[in-house]
C-alpha cells in the first residue's frame, strides 16, 4: 500500500512521526510537507528530533491569509497526489493543511484518512473548527482519539469508517519523554529548579489577534508570583510587538523550542498555562496542572478530576485557576494506551475501499 501524509504544522511533525514508523514497516509512505511552518525551531527541528524522514515533496507555501494558504496548499497537493496516485492521504488534526490535504484528495476519490477525527469545540469563530469538520465529512477512515470524539461523528450521522485508536501523540509522549530527561538540557540552561517554575505557551488566533485578551493574559503571567517560561510562537511574537508590551522578569520569553526540550520544560512545570490543543493534554497525560487559556476546549477529558481549568483570557480567573491546590491522586488513563499508531495502520489495511465508495 502506498499512502501519501501531509504534514505542515509544528504538531503535526510530532503526531506523524509514531504513524511514519509503524506504518514504514509494512508500507511504503511519501511524506509531503506543506510549507506552513519553515522556521527551523518550527519545522526542521522537529525532523531531526523525531528522526522523521525527509518529506518526498516540500510545497513551499508558507504563511497567508486563509484562503491564499489554503489555496496554494490544495492547488500543490493536487498536483502532487495526481503524479503519485497514491492508495490514501492522511491527514492530521486541524489546520489549513490538513483542510487543504483532505480536500485535494477527496476531490481525486482518494481515500482519505484523518487522524484526530471528531474533536469539536463547537465554536465555529476559530478556523480549526471548520477545518476539521470539513475533513471529517470528506473522510473515508476516521480515527478518533477519544469516546468523546466518536461521539461527536455519530452524532453527526458519521459511523462509518470510525476506529477508537486512542491518541497518536500519547504514542509520541511515550516514545519521547524518556529521551528527553536523558538528553534536555534545557532546566539547566535556564537554570530551573524541578516545580519551581510555571510554563506557558500562546498561539491561538483568538488570544494574539484580539489585544485586549492578550493584554490580560501577559498581566495574568506577570502577576503569578513566581517564574514563567513562555516560549514564544513566532505569531505571537510578532502580536506582541506590534502591541507594544513589554515582557519583564519573572516572566520569561524564549524562543519556541524543540519537541524533547518541551517535554523537559512540562515534566518539570509545577503548572502550565496555554491555549494550545496538544499542551492541555501533555499536562493531563504527566500529571501537571494546567489553566486552559480559552473559553472551551476540545479535550473534554483533561478537565477530569480538576486537572485542567478552562480560564479564558481574564487575569482574575487566571490568576484564580492557577493558585487552586494540586488535584489529588492521579489523571485517567482516558487517551488510550499508546498504541494509537498500530491502530491506525491495521484499519488502513483491514478496510480495502472507500466506505462510501
Ligand atoms: C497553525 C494552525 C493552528 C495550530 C498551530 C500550531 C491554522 C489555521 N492554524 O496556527 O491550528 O494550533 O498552527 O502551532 O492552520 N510564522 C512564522 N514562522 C513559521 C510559522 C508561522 O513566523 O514558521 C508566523 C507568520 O507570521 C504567520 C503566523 O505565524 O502568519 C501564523 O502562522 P500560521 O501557520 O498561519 O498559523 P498558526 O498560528 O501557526
Ligand atoms: N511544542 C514544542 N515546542 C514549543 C511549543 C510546543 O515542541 O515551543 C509541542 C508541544 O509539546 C506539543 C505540540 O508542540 O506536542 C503542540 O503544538 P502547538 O501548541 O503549536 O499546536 P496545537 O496543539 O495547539 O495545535
Amino acid at each position: 500500500m502506498n499512502v501519501l501524509s501531509v504534514v505542515g504544522a509544528r504538531p503535526q511533525f510530532i503526531k506523524a512521526a509514531p504513524f511514519s514508523r509503524a506504518l514504514r514497516a509494512r508500507h511504503t509512505e511519501i511524506l509531503v510537507h506543506t510549507g506552513q511552518h519553515y522556521d527551523a525551531q518550527m519545522s526542521d527541528v522537529f525532523f531531526d528530533e523525531l528522526a522523521l524522514p525527509r518529506p518526498d515533496h516540500h510545497l513551499g507555501v508558507g504563511s497567508g491569509p486563509h484562503g491564499a494558504q489554503t489555496a496554494a496548499m490544495l492547488e500543490r497537493a493536487e498536483a502532487v497526489m495526481e503524479r503519485e496516485a497514491p492508495d490514501r492521504v492522511v491527514v492530521y488534526g486541524d489546520t489549513n493543511s490538513t483542510l487543504a490535504g483532505a480536500l485535494a484528495a477527496a476531490k481525486l476519490r482518494i481515500p482519505v484518512a484523518h487522524v484526530e477525527a471528531g474533536l469539536r469545540s463547537f465554536n465555529r469563530a476559530m478556523p480549526e473548527e471548520i477545518n476539521r469538520i470539513v475533513a471529517d465529512h470528506v473522510s473515508s477512515y476516521l480515527f478518533a482519539p477519544t469516546r468523546t470524539a466518536a461521539g461527536h461523528l455519530a452524532a453527526e450521522g458519521i459511523t462509518r469508517g470510525v476506529t477508537l485508536t486512542g491518541d497518536i501523540m500519547y504514542d509520541a509522549l511515550l516514545a519521547n519523554a524518556p529521551v528527553a530527561a536523558e538528553r534536555s538540557q534545557i532546566l539547566r540552561r535556564l537554570s530551573l529548579a524541578p516545580g519551581g517554575y510555571a510554563l506557558a505557551t500562546v498561539h491561538r488566533a483568538a488570544n494574539t489577534d484580539a489585544t485586549a485578551r492578550l493584554g490580560e493574559i501577559i498581566d495574568a503571567l506577570a502577576l503569578l508570583g513566581e517564574p514563567v517560561v513562555l516560549p514564544l510562537h513566532p505569531r505571537t511574537r510578532a502580536a506582541l510587538m506590534a502591541a507594544d508590551f513589554e515582557i519583564a522578569p519573572p516572566v520569561r520569553v524564549i524562543d519556541p523550542v524543540g519537541y524533547l526540550d518541551m517535554l523537559a520544560l512540562e515534566q518539570g512545570a509545577r503548572m502550565i498555562l496555554t491555549d494550545s490543543g496538544g499542551v492541555q493534554k501533555e499536562a493531563y497525560l504527566l500529571g501537571v496542572p494546567c489553566v486552559t487559556l480559552r473559553d472551551e476546549t476540545e479535550w473534554v477529558e483533561t478537565l477530569e478530576g480538576g486537572w485542567n481549568v478552562l480560564a479564558g483570557a481574564e487575569t482574575e480567573r487566571i490568576l484564580a485557576a492557577a493558585r487552586r491546590g494540586r488535584p489529588a491522586g492521579a489523571p485517567l488513563p482516558l487517551f488510550g494506551d499508546g498504541r494509537a499508531a498500530e491502530r491506525m495502520v491495521e484499519a488502513l489495511e483491514r478496510d480495502d475501499d472507500s466506505p462510501d465508495g
